[in-house]
């Protein structure tokens, strides 16, 4: 018998062979494993219990949420050898604070289940991606995801109170305070927020909401060149109050092949421009919103900060700018495997990082297309790069290898980061630790050992 049938009482919780491909493989396809069970457990309870026997056992681990993180954390390995743990089950929200702005919620909750929540009591749980209808929380927290309104509210980091963990030997660590100011010793729930599920498994977390904002303007904007971005965004920093909530650079290429790829969409300006900006403005209460939108638009015309743009005439309209942003990811997944990247540089940098990333780029590989877009307002920029068609995949995976060491070289000169979001998993696994000192491995070793001396908690993604 093999051991995972010994290891639960409740054969409902384990996935039946017929439905393992989406655990198996991650949203882009480009990575998928054999486990060796999919289980999914419907309590806290219930982790634990697995967890212990997974531990008692000698039997890896690997955590997984809505299976959309792009680094390969979640997808079992190859070998049949590990457990996959679905949170899906564990999907209840536990409770919702509006005097406290605080909402608890199990780890399986789908983000868009979440943002539905804290809107029927009139508050914003402000974490944003493309993946929202899919990713869930436990995810989005052991990846401490970015997203698109990271410029006002941070990142998921900063938006946790407290977190609910079964520990690698099964016991269950209780830090699910909804507190906003609590000194008691050290963070204990820093170390999970972005473990990628190497340190335990998230099961519950206490999150801080928002008053959901009444008025939104969101501003579609043809700007010439990065430079120019980068100017416009130091003046909206300035003139709007600190109310900016987006503020994301899309390259003209990746317009045209959002248009293509969604159907019903157009192009919001009449001509186009090498450069746009997706930038959204966002209050509740008292403000004047469009009122200050508009005087902050007519100035910076004025100034030369922005050649051509519109604001979104409603809600609807809103919704399609933000589509062709969330096309640009879909018409890289249609042409298959590409260079995804995910690097942040300090916002002062960011135009000296494009200009010579693409110049190197193709300088080096002329034949590549370069899609360069992202969060503008983060310093932080998916350069991606979609490989020309006909190469074998060996080539592919040579030539897109090449085409990161340009990018992460730029990146390293300019004191950047190689994952401003995405996290290491297994795919940025070798790039992180060619780059990390030995001291920081060092101590990041030092703590799996104390947390998962076994290493059986999603071994092999971050580090060896
Ligand atoms: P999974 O992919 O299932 O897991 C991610 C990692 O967390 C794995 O290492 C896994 O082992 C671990 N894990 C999952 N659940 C738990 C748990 N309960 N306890 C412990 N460990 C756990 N990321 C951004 O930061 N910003 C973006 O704007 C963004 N946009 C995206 C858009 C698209 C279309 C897609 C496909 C992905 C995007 N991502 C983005 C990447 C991804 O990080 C997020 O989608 C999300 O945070 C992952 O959540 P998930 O539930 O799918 O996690
Ligand atoms: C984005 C994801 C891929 O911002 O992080 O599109
Ligand atoms: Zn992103």
């Amino acid at each position: 018998m093999d051991a995972l049938t010994m290891l639960l009482d409740d054969p409902s919780l384990r996935v039946p062979a017929a439905d393992l491909d989406r655990y198996s493989t991650d949203w882009s396809r480009d990575l998928s494993g054999t486990p060796r069970a999919v289980v999914r457990p419907r309590t806290t309870a219930d982790v634990a219990s697995m967890v212990r026997e997974c531990a008692a056992r000698g039997l890896p681990i690997v955590p997984q949420g809505g299976h959309t993180g792009l680094v390969g954390g979640a997808t079992p390995s190859k070998d049949g050898s590990e457990v996959v743990i679905s949170l899906e089950r564990l999907n209840a929200i536990r409770e919702i604070d509006p005097v406290n702005f605080s909402m608890t919620v199990e780890a399986g909750c789908i983000l868009e289940n979440i943002h539905a929540a804290a809107a029927a009591e009139d508050c914003l749980f402000p974490l944003q991606l493309s993946a929202q209808g899919s990713c869930q929380i436990g995810g989005n927290i052991a990846s401490n995801a970015g997203g698109l309104n990271v410029v006002r509210y941070g990142m998921t980091r900063d938006l946790v109170l407290g977190l609910e963990v079964v520990l690698p030997d099964g016991r269950i660590w209780n830090g699910l305070r909804k507190l906003r100011k609590n000194n008691t010793g050290y963070d204990l729930k820093q170390l999970f927020i972005g473990s990628e599920g190497t340190l335990g498994i998230i099961t519950a977390a206490s999150l801080k909401l928002f008053p959901k904002p009444s008025q939104i303007e969101t501003a579609f904007l043809a700007v010439d060149s990065p430079d120019q971005a980068v100017a416009l965004f130091g003046r909206a920093r300035r003139d709007l109050s600190d109310l900016l909530s987006a503020f994301e650079l899309l390259p003209r290429r990746g317009v045209e092949l959002a248009l293509e790829v969604m159907p019903g969409l157009r192009d919001p300006l009449s001509g186009p421009s090498p450069y746009y900006v997706l930038m959204e403005v966002a209050a509740s209460g008292l403000v004047h919103l469009k009122g200050l939108v508009e005087t902050f638009l007519e100035g910076a015309v004025e100034s030369a900060l922005l050649s051509d743009g519109t604001l979104a005439a409603n809600g609807a309209q809103a919704a399609e700018f933000w589509r062709i942003r969330e096309g640009i990811i879909e018409a890289q997944a249609r042409r298959g495997r590409h260079l995804r990247t995910d690097v942040s540089v300090p916002i002062s940098s960011l135009t000296t990082f494009l200009d010579a990333a693409h110049a190197d780029l193709l300088r080096a590989e002329p034949d590549v297309l370069p899609l360069a877009y992202g969060h503008l307002g983060d310093g932080n920029i998916h350069f991606n790069v979609v490989p020309p068609s006909g190469l074998s995949e060996a080539d592919k995976t040579a030539l897109l290898h090449r085409c990161e060491v340009v990018i992460f070289g730029l990146v390293d000169r300019l004191g950047g980061s190689i994952s401003a979001e995405h996290g290491i998993g297994r795919v940025k696994r070798a790039a992180f630790q060619e780059r990390s000192a030995p001291l920081d491995l060092d101590l990041l070793r030092r703590i799996k050992a104390v947390i998962d001396p076994n290493r059986l908690m999603n071994p092999g993604r971050m580090f060896d």
